[in-house]
């Protein structure tokens, strides 16, 4: 199909001189319009979505929405959930959002997934209560997820955040080839009572063959029982033989289907660790408030449709506003995995320069995705936020209610957060130079209710959606990575380098940093 570029949009031209016009006026200046404050903020199912202390102006806003009509954002949205092949370099469609589907109402490519949830549900059943148990008949005390990317990511975000119940398994995450990761777990663990999950789409990541290799080998040099594998071992991949290949039994292997992309996986069986930890009910908790969003994002008008705004204001202030850079800044330290994921989410997604068909983007795509929890980040980086030279924009995420019963601490986290943002937007008015802050960054303020399991479905939901609505503005593949490629395939020469192969032909630094190493690792 033949799209204009994303600059060449008529709506592209205006939004350059509404953005200069508007580009003088302090942001404090627009925060007391409550017409303005009405037409950004929306409510939904135990979210609220503050947009207020974005630099919009109505007039900037009504074109950032004619943005979204000229690249019919409602027919690409029904081309995502209907199964279209929106990944155009793989030829795939990315239906993460039938993941989450009531059944019957998912595309027929997700057949196979209410039954793949039975058997999950089956599964964490019988691990939790000791019916499956190890090679010595005792239950299962802890599980080690394998898996790097978005075949960790997702998962140890929602374990992480929503604290397991006693009495189901401790869960750990080996993602790093670092062998201090797995080195470091599996030195408390017993492996008569250890199950392993490797989660890999690919089956081909090298990070997670070799955290699974040593994983089965600390098993077996420990227990002497081969046999015992498919008790200690479990599966999640596309890529059944090269699982099989690797030595794990075909009834203990989970599916991943092509048509969803790792980074937006954690909904499948990618997010078994979820359900072992936290239950099946919570799981099923979480796939209902993703797909509360999901509905939200399909039916509601361009005008109140939480993802479409943030996707657009996003684009506001990257490519008109000049901002290089977004702090994901959790005020919640049980959401402290949030910007990592994020930065995954967005960063692999929308971190591209050319469009479908090949041919330059020609505009700034997604910005630096990184953050950190708040208030801890107040007494690192936010310095540079409030008086540093560059143009950024930010996410704060707050809970409403918290469970641990202590007022005044909550007061005081939500108030500091609140008030960043205050800072962020208006700054003061010191006439001390080192003391002035000039405030003018655009931020959006997220409150969950509380968090939940629907809660953060629905905040992860929310995320995927701004991210799809991006790369239809800018007309790029938001579910393919090859940029990774080339990193991973330099990787396997001078890993054999290091192993004394001949250096010959590789270039000077590298060559002379590979003899260090192995000068150094020896000494
Ligand atoms: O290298 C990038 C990547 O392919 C991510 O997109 C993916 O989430 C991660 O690696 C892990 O991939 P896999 O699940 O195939 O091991």
């Amino acid at each position: 199909m033949n799209r204009p570029a994303a600059h060449e949009l008529p709506a592209w031209g205006s939004l350059a001189r509404l953005a200069a016009r508007l580009s003088p006026v302090p942001l404090r200046n627009l925060l007391d319009d409550d017409a303005r404050g009405a037409a950004l903020r929306v409510r939904l199912n135990g979210l609220l979505f503050d947009f207020t202390r974005q630099r919009v102006d109505p007039a900037a806003l009504a074109e950032l929405l004619s943005l979204a009509e000229q690249r019919d954002w409602q027919g690409r949205v029904r081309q995502l959930v209907e199964g279209g092949a929106v990944n155009t370099t793989e030829n795939r469609p990315a239906l993460h959002t039938a993941l989450r589907s009531p059944p019957g109402e998912a595309p027929e490519a997700a057949r196979e997934v209410p039954g793949t949830l039975s058997r999950m549900e089956r599964f964490a059943g019988a691990v939790t209560c000791g019916s499956w148990t190890g090679c010595s008949g005792r239950a299962i005390t802890d599980v080690v997820n394998v898996g790097i990317g978005g075949s960790d990511l997702g998962p140890r975000l929602v374990v992480d955040a929503l604290q397991p119940h006693d009495g189901r398994p401790a869960l750990h995450f080996v993602p790093n080839i670092d062998g201090h990761v797995i080195s470091k777990t599996l030195a408390g663990l017993d492996p008569e009572t250890t199950l392993f999950i490797i989660a890999s789409k690919s089956f081909t990541t090298r990070e997670t063959r070799v955290n699974g290799e040593t994983a089965r080998s600390w098993f077996l040099e420990r227990t002497n029982r081969p046999d015992a594998i498919g008790r200690h071992f479990v599966g999640v991949t596309g890529n059944r033989e090269a699982a099989a290949a690797f030595g794990l039994p075909r009834e203990n292997l989970f599916p991943m289907w092509d048509w969803v992309g790792g980074r937006y996986s954690l909904w499948s069986p990618v997010g078994l660790p979820i359900m072992l930890a936290l239950g099946t009910a919570a799981f099923a908790e979480l796939l209902g408030g993703a797909h509360t969003m999901d509905r939200h994002f399909q039916t509601a008008p361009a005008a109140g449709n939480a993802p479409l705004l943030a996707a657009l204001l996003g684009i506001w202030n990257i490519d008109f506003l000049g901002a290089a850079n977004h702090a994901v800044l959790p005020y919640d330290q049980r959401l402290r995995l949030l910007p990592d994921y994020l930065q995954q989410l967005e960063t692999e997604s929308n971190g591209k320069r050319v469009r479908h068909d090949g041919s330059p983007v020609g505009v700034h795509t997604a910005p630096v995705v990184w953050g950190g929890i708040g208030t801890t980040g107040q007494h690192a980086f936010h310095q540079l936020l409030h008086q540093g030279t560059r143009a950024f924009s930010a996410d704060f995420i707050v809970c409403a209610a918290t469970e641990h019963g202590l007022e005044e601490h909550h007061r005081w986290l939500v108030a500091n957060a609140l008030s960043q943002g205050k800072a962020m937007a208006a700054g003061n008015d010191a006439h001390d130079p080192h003391r002035a802050v000039r405030g003018n960054h655009a931020t959006s303020t997220i409150v969950l209710d509380r968090l939940a399991p629907a809660t953060i479905g629905a905040l992860l939901a929310f995320y995927e959606h701004k991210v799809f609505c991006q790369g239809l503005i800018w007309d790029i593949n938001s579910f393919d990575q090859w940029g990774v490629e080339l990193g991973k395939q330099l990787a396997v020469t001078v890993f054999g380098q290091l192993a004394g192969e001949s250096t010959r032909g590789q270039d000077r630094t590298t060559r002379s940093l590979v003899e260090h190493l192995i000068e150094q690792g020896r000494a």
